[in-house]
C-alpha cells in the first residue's frame, strides 16, 4: 500500500505543480498489483482509490459516487469530446438532441434511439449523425457514448435508468424520475451500484429568472421565506389519447413536479405535508384514466413556511408560469406570461405577445441545462440537481395524489406508507 500512496501523492504534486489539471478522468495508473485512480472533486480537493480486480481498496477521501467500475477500454482523454445518445426523439427529446449536435461543442452527439425506429432514423438525418436505433440496448452497445438523455415517456425512466447505469453510462433524465416510489428507489440504487451520475431534468433551476431567485434567497434579500406560491398552466390540453395510454403520469407528476422541486430548491426547506384539491370540471372523462385538469396543493414545510401550487392543463390564452416567494424582508416573483417585453400598440388597443409552450419558454433554460450537464460530466463533479431530489420531488408528487383520492392531509414522509 505505502508504494501507491507514494505514487498517488508523486502524481497530485505534478498535477497540482502544472496548474492545468482540474480533473483526471479515468487517470488509471496500472500497476504490478493494481491500479490508481486519480481525480480533482469539488473544491479542488485531490481523491484517489486504488483498485484491484476491478474493486475499490482504498480511497482517500472516498466519494464512492466518482468512482467508476474500472474498465480499460472506457478510459477517457481528459481532452476528449463527452459522447451523448439520446433516448426518445418526440418533442422533448428531439430538443436535447438539437440542442446537443448543434450549442454544445464540448458534447458529440453520437446516437439516437426511439421505439419509433423511423422517427429515430428522420431525427438522425435531419441532425446529420450517423446512428439512429429502434431501442435503448444497441445504442448501450457503443463503446464512444459516455452518457445517455432520457426522453422517453415518463414510465420508461426508471427502467431505461437501470439500463443505462448498469451500462456504466451517466445519466440525464427528464422528469419525473419514475411514477412510484419503489421504482424511484430502485432506478437510484441502480446508480449508486454502478457508480454512475445521474441529474434529473429539472431545468426550471437554470432558467435566469429562478436562478436569479435562488442567488438572491441565498443571499438573504428577502429575509427567510416564509410562503412560496407557484402555478404551472399549459395552453392547450392534451389529446384525450395522451390520456388513454398511460404512457405519462397524472397532472401532479408530469406537470406539478416541477413546481414540487422548485419548493424544496427556492425556500431552502422540505416539505412536510401536502393537501391536495383537484378537479376533472371541464373534462369529466379524465376521471377514468386516473387524471385530472386542474389541482391546488397547499404545503407546509418543517420549519414552518407555508405554499401553495396551482396547476391547470388548459389556460387557452397561453403558457403561464409564475412563482412567488415571500420572505421576512421583501419579495420575489418569477415569470411574467409575456414572451417578450414588447407591447404592440394599434387602433385596435394594446397586444402583449404570450408564451405558448414550453420549448419557447424555457428555450434557454434547456441549453444552459444541457451544457451544464456535460461540462459537469466532463469536470468529474457531482451533478446540480441529483437522482435524490428527482425521488424527493416525486415523493411530494405521491403524497399530493394520496391527499386528493382520500380528502385528508399527508405527510410526504409517509407517502408510500399510505394505503388509498
Ligand atoms: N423538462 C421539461 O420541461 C419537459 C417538457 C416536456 C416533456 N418532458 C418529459 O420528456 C419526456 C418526453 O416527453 P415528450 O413531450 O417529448 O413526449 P413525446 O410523446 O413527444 O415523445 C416521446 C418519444 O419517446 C418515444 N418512446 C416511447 N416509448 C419509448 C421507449 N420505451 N423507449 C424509447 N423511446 C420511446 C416515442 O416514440 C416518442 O418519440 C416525458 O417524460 C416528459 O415528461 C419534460
Amino acid at each position: 500500500m505505502g508504494l501507491f500512496q507514494h505514487l498517488g501523492w508523486k502524481l497530485y504534486a505534478v498535477s497540482y505543480c502544472a496548474g492545468r489539471f482540474r480533473y483526471l478522468r479515468h487517470a488509471i495508473f496500472p500497476k504490478r498489483f493494481g491500479a490508481c485512480l486519480i481525480w480533482l472533486a469539488p473544491r479542488n480537493k485531490l481523491q484517489y482509490a486504488f483498485l484491484r480486480g476491478g474493486c475499490v481498496e482504498h480511497a482517500l477521501p472516498y466519494r464512492s459516487e466518482l468512482i467508476k467500475p474500472l474498465r480499460f477500454p472506457e478510459v477517457n482523454s481528459f481532452t476528449s469530446k463527452l459522447g451523448v445518445g439520446v433516448l426518445g426523439v418526440g418533442e422533448m427529446g428531439r430538443r436535447h438532441a438539437e440542442n446537443i449536435r448543434r450549442l454544445v461543442p464540448q458534447a458529440r452527439l453520437i446516437a439516437v434511439a426511439d421505439v419509433a425506429s423511423a422517427r429515430a432514423r428522420q431525427v438522425a438525418a435531419e441532425l446529420e449523425i450517423e446512428h439512429a436505433f429502434g431501442g435503448l440496448d444497441e445504442m448501450l452497445e457503443r463503446k464512444d457514448i459516455d452518457c445517455i438523455v432520457i426522453a422517453s415517456p415518463d414510465k420508461f425512466h426508471a427502467q431505461a435508468i437501470r439500463s443505462a447505469a448498469a451500462a456504466g453510462k451517466d445519466i440525464l433524465c427528464e422528469k419525473p424520475l419514475a411514477l412510484d416510489l419503489a421504482d424511484g428507489r430502485s432506478a437510484l440504487e441502480a446508480v449508486a451500484r454502478a457508480a454512475v451520475r445521474l441529474q434529473v431534468g429539472f431545468m426550471r433551476r437554470y432558467d435566469p429568472g429562478y436562478a436569479t431567485a435562488k442567488k438572491r434567497i441565498e443571499a438573504g434579500e428577502i429575509g427567510e421565506p416564509v410562503i412560496f406560491k407557484s402555478l404551472g398552466r399549459d395552453k392547450d390540453a392534451p389529446p384525450i389519447s395522451a390520456y388513454q395510454s398511460r404512457l405519462n403520469g397524472m397532472l401532479l407528476y408530469n406537470n406539478t413536479i416541477h413546481d414540487f422541486d422548485l419548493a424544496r430548491w427556492l425556500m431552502g426547506d422540505e416539505i412536510a405535508e401536502v393537501q391536495a384539491y383537484a378537479t376533472v370540471a371541464i373534462r369529466p372523462e379524465v376521471a377514468k384514466y386516473g387524471d385530472v385538469v386542474a389541482s391546488v396543493v397547499n404545503l407546509k414545510y418543517q420549519r414552518g413556511a407555508i405554499g401553495n401550487i396551482e396547476s391547470y392543463v388548459q389556460a387557452v390564452y397561453g403558457y403561464d408560469i409564475r412563482t412567488e416567494i415571500v420572505g421576512s424582508k421583501g419579495a420575489i416573483l418569477v415569470g411574467s406570461i409575456q414572451q417578450t417585453l414588447a407591447t404592440f400598440l394599434t387602433t385596435e388597443g394594446g397586444v402583449q405577445p404570450l408564451a405558448d409552450h414550453f420549448l419557447t419558454r424555457f428555450a434557454d433554460a434547456y441549453v444552459t441545462e444541457i451544457r451544464d450537464f456535460v461540462q459537469t460530466m466532463l469536470d468529474g463533479r457531482l451533478p446540480r440537481v441529483s437522482g435524490e431530489d428527482g425521488l424527493r420531488a416525486l415523493q411530494i408528487a405521491v403524497a399530493a395524489e394520496k391527499s386528493h383520492l382520500q380528502s385528508k392531509p399527508c405527510s410526504v414522509a409517509q407517502a408510500d406508507a399510505l394505503t388509498v
